[in-house]
């Protein structure tokens, strides 16, 4: 494995029809016009030398150093900001022109520390080669005069250092943070000599930096450098993967130094990414070697005894004769399984193969139960396709963007940053959240709508949204007529035209005024392409499908489906979740979501797998939990995933896996769950194993295996070891057999393989004979299911209410710097900026109650309470208070309650009525959580992840 160096074409790619010819060198190349003379150059194979130039950034023209000739013209122009034109004849070696770039080097070296033998970017400094290229052996302006050399480093950063000593003031590091991340943190301050790259008043740290990379990866010197780089060296070789925090899916090359990462960087050619990253992928990874990884198998007989290690062997039959013993004595239904959306494609597929050809049952479900299952009925029912409808560059075709319950700068900030480029090219926006989401104003965007509705009333707003476009004449009648049922579109017409949907007649319920509704609903009908992006704020509630396909009513109505710029986009919250429902993770669905009752699919799976199957739906996780509770259910196998946290209802969790006799957890860490297990199967990090993943755009993106798996065994090893030890037999020797398994029983991805991912970069399913290289927009020319479906979205209330005893409503959500649960990202330095969950709150609900900035606080619901620190923010509305569920001892879960979608069962995290106030100590559930940890887990290292543990 070679380090992978891409091609710089210095400046970005041009689109056009027009094609012009010229000649640099003597060499005739073709260029879409308006492509720079730079860029057409290296095309040719002709490198031009550059400093201030890169290609994912437009041309500044600012460093002299990239001057050629061209035939005709005078001077010597800058071939960055020079663009082609047919016949031009191009010079880019002159002695005149290689004088000039001596010049300007000259200049540049002068004011640089002299110290490149042993400076950390030795090898890969473009300064360093540019002074290599144009030939410069000698200064002859001495370093006495005045320079920079004595600027002062700034390390604020975990992560990176800027060590102004070296800079060149190329601004490259100021036009990454505005035109690709879009966070505009860094100016260039001063003029001429005293100009330099200021981050804020103080600091990195302490700047609206949000830590993306983007400048360090853009600087052509050693000023902005990973302090990985710093610490190790340069990187070696390296592998291209998948990031394995969110459903973005951004390609990264792992850039190693023997078998040890040294960088994460983005990989320019990723299709979801383009080259970006955010502060997770990029930059924290130091999870995946840190000390609390568990590497040896592990067993006890009871959740409170000492875990014993024991051989991989012993563990994986010990696992498997109590999964026996417990079918023998409390039946077949008794045990069942989960799988996991950070797993890959191929031990999701194995993990439900398992559970139904090995425990002869249906009982697997998985996490995304607990966030986008809506996504996967409401699509379904109204396109016929449980899956978004377009890739992430159709935004760039969108005319206005709806976000609806959704905050992409936090969740899915590579995305927020393509979906920023656009707003600032000057796509309209409407945001739908409770919360004043960074979107709504941030520099260079702001929403021409935010409805800032009450939560829990989504149903009523897309109602609303709907009777406008139906009784202002908005309806896209030619598009419904032909792509869509129109019996169903009748009904549903005459349903949201009625008053009671109107607007005004929901305003008092939204919170909403009814203007703005109005004015949104006509923006995103009338102002060209309408592309709807949602996340959590849509699924997590009791009407999460019904909102579902409120949205696709909408977008139907109006014709915004099957083209590029418009769609209705679920932003998946883990990396795999699309994955791991594609893959028959729902105990209702094989793979490809075809019903377990279904004859004719049951039959091919049984006649490949050579077993009889159920055809009935097993039991969902909720179901497995209430029948532990009940004494039915005894034995489950976990792979990771971390339930105890991540599901609603904590208590309720935590008695239904007391309750078992058998609890396998496989993960890289005894994270919560695991306080409740009796085997520990030590799994393996993304960087350790071979597989897919499935991004938020169904793109298939390879994951590729950077060192051995730490603990011995991949994951896909561990549960086919299980199945074996079943009596199961599996026989795999790599997981792309069990790509081409998929393949070859389920319709939407008979044409992917893991040679077609190889060869592509990535696949879009459906990837079949119709469409063998897979899929960017779905619905193009009609609907998968034959006529687009209109279905009826009446608003019910949830009936989580307010009430005197809990008059505030707790919504919950995620913050940039920490993913999920935090198994992750709480084990690296990310803790620096969020090193506990906080509650947010409305500076009137706090000053009613006493409360102060940075107060411990106590939430407390029906369902149980915690405490955290309170912080008052003019984010949220009077009314709402809004916390992260990061950080395992503050356990946000324990507050909400069981209230789910009516058809998924997705819980209601989103709507829980609270009461807050000033607390003097931790709540009996935080006392009794530590003691737990510690009792169950016998953490080693003296260290449990607490987040707030202390005031
Ligand atoms: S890391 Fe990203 S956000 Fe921070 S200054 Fe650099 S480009 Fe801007
Ligand atoms: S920090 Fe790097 S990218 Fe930024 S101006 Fe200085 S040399 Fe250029
Ligand atoms: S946006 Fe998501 S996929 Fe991309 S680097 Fe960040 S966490 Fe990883
Ligand atoms: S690269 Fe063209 S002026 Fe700097």
């Amino acid at each position: 494995m070679a380090l992978i160096q891409e091609i710089d074409y210095g400046t970005p790619q041009r689109i056009a029809e027009t094609l012009v010819t010229l000649e640099i060198d003597g060499k005739p190349v073709t260029v879409p016009r308006g492509t720079s003379v730079m860029r057409a150059a290296v095309e040719a194979g002709i490198s031009v030398p550059k400093l201030c130039a890169t290609d994912n950034m437009q041309a500044f023209g600012s460093c002299r150093l990239c001057l050629v000739e061209i035939e005709g013209r005078r001077g010597t122009p800058a071939s960055c900001t020079t663009l082609a034109e047919p016949g031009m004849k191009v010079r880019t070696q002159t002695p005149r022109i290689a004088k000039l770039r001596r010049g300007v080097m000259e200049l540049y070296i002068s004011d640089h520390p002299l110290d490149c033998l042993t400076c950390a970017a030795n090898g890969d400094c473009e300064l360093q080669d540019m002074a290599g290229a144009v030939g410069l052996r000698e200064v002859r302006y001495g370093y006495d005069g005045a320079n920079h050399l004595k600027a002062p480093k700034d390390e604020s950063n975990p992560y990176f250092t800027f060590e102004a000593s070296k800079c060149i003031v190329c601004s490259r590091c100021v036009r990454a943070c505005e035109e690709v991340q879009g966070t505009f943190a860094l100016t260039i301050e001063g003029r001429g000599f005293a100009s330099k790259v200021a981050s804020g008043p103080t600091n990195f740290l302490e700047s609206e930096c949000v830590s993306c990379g983007a400048c360090v990866q853009a600087c052509p010197t050693a000023t902005l450098m990973d302090k990985t780089v710093i610490a190790q060296g340069q990187p070696e070789h390296s592998v291209v993967t998948t990031c394995a925090y969110c459903g973005v899916g951004c390609s990264f090359k792992a850039e190693m130094q023997g078998s040890e990462v040294v960088r994460m960087m983005p990989y320019k050619d990723g299709k979801a990414n383009h080259g970006h990253s955010c502060v997770k992928g990029r930059f924290a990874w130091g999870y995946t070697t840190h000390k609390d990884r568990i590497l040896k198998p592990m067993i006890r007989a009871k959740i409170t005894d000492p875990w014993r290690e024991v051989s991989w062997e012993e563990a994986i039959n010990h696992a498997a004769s109590e999964f026996k013993r417990i079918q023998a004595k409390y039946g077949r239904d008794s045990i069942g399984g989960i799988t996991s959306s950070r797993c890959t494609n191929e031990e999701t597929f194995l993990v439900q193969k398992m559970i139904r050809a090995g425990f002869g049952n249906n009982n697997v479900d998985t996490c995304a139960r607990v966030c986008h299952s809506p996504t996967g009925y409401g699509l379904k029912t109204t396109f016929g396709t449980s899956a978004g409808t377009q890739d992430f560059d159709s935004v760039d075709a969108a005319d206005v963007i709806m976000v609806i319950g959704a905050n992409p700068t936090d969740a899915h900030p590579v995305f927020a940053s393509h979906m920023k480029q656009r707003l600032r090219e000057g796509a309209r926006l409407i945001v739908v959240d409770p919360r004043r989401i960074d979107l709504v104003k941030s520099p260079h965007v702001k929403a021409d709508y935010h409805l800032p509705l009450k939560p829990g009333t989504n149903v009523a707003i897309i109602n609303a949204l709907a009777h406008v476009v139906v009784t202002e004449g908005l309806v896209n009648e030619p598009y419904v007529r032909e792509r869509c049922d129109m019996q169903a579109f009748e009904q549903w017409r005459k349903f949201v035209a009625e008053e009671r949907n109107s607007p005004e007649a929901v305003e008092a319920s939204t919170g909403v005024p009814a203007a703005d509704v109005r004015g949104a609903a006509r923006l995103y009908a009338t102002g060209g392409n309408g592309a709807i992006y949602y996340g959590l704020g849509v699924t997590e509630h009791s009407q999460g499908s019904t909102m579902v396909m409120g949205m696709a009513n909408l977008a139907m109505a109006t014709g915004n489906l099957g083209k590029n710029g418009v769609g209705v986009n679920p932003l998946r919250g883990q990396n795999n979740v699309q994955g791991s429902c594609d893959m028959g993770s729902f105990p209702h669905e094989f793979p490809g979501y075809r019903h377990v009752s279904d004859d004719s699919t049951r039959k091919l799976f049984e006649d490949s797998w050579q077993v009889g199957l159920q055809n009935e739906p097993g039991l969902r996780i909720s179901n497995m939990l209430d029948a532990a509770c009940d004494g039915t259910f005894k034995g489950i196998y976990i792979q990771g995933e971390d339930i105890l946290q991540s599901d609603p209802n904590t208590k309720h969790v935590t008695a239904g896996l007391a309750a078992m006799e058998c609890v396998v957890v496989q993960d890289l860490f005894l994270n919560e769950t695991a306080s409740y297990a009796h085997v520990f199967f030590p799994g393996s990090s993304f960087l350790e194993k071979d597989g897919t993943f499935t991004n938020a755009e169904r793109r298939l993106s390879r994951v590729r295996k950077a060192i051995a798996p730490m603990a011995g065994m991949a994951d896909w090893e561990i549960t086919q070891a299980l199945s074996n030890a079943l009596g199961y037999p599996m026989n795999y020797t790599h997981p792309s057999e069990i790509m081409d398994e998929i393949a070859r029983l389920t319709p939407t991805f008979t044409g992917v393989s893991f040679d077609k991912i190889d060869q592509l970069g990535s696949i879009q399913w459906p990837c079949n004979a119709k469409a063998p290289e897979g899929t960017p927009v779905m619905h193009v020319g009609g609907f998968v299911r034959g006529k687009g479906r209109f279905m009826i979205t009446e608003f019910i209330p949830t009936d989580e209410r307010t009430t005197g005893r809990f008059p505030l409503i707790l919504t919950t959500g995620r913050i940039l710097t920490q993913y999920n649960v935090g198994a992750q990202t709480a084990r690296t330095q990310n803790n620096v900026w969020h090193p506990e969950d906080i509650l947010e709150i409305h500076a009137l609900d706090a000053e009613n109650r006493g409360i102060r900035e940075g107060d411990r606080v106590s939430l407390v619901s029906r369902a149980g309470e915690t405490t955290l620190h309170a912080h008052i923010s003019e984010r949220m509305q009077p009314g709402v208070v809004y916390t992260t569920f990061h950080h395992g001892f503050t356990g946000a879960n324990v507050v909400t309650t069981e209230f789910e979608d009516w058809a998924t069962g997705c819980p209601e995290y989103k709507v829980t009525a609270v009461q807050v106030s000033l607390a003097r100590k931790m709540s009996e559930w935080q006392e009794q959580y530590l003691e737990t940890r510690k009792q169950t887990t016998q953490i080693q290292h003296g260290q449990i992840l607490t987040g707030a543990a202390g005031d």
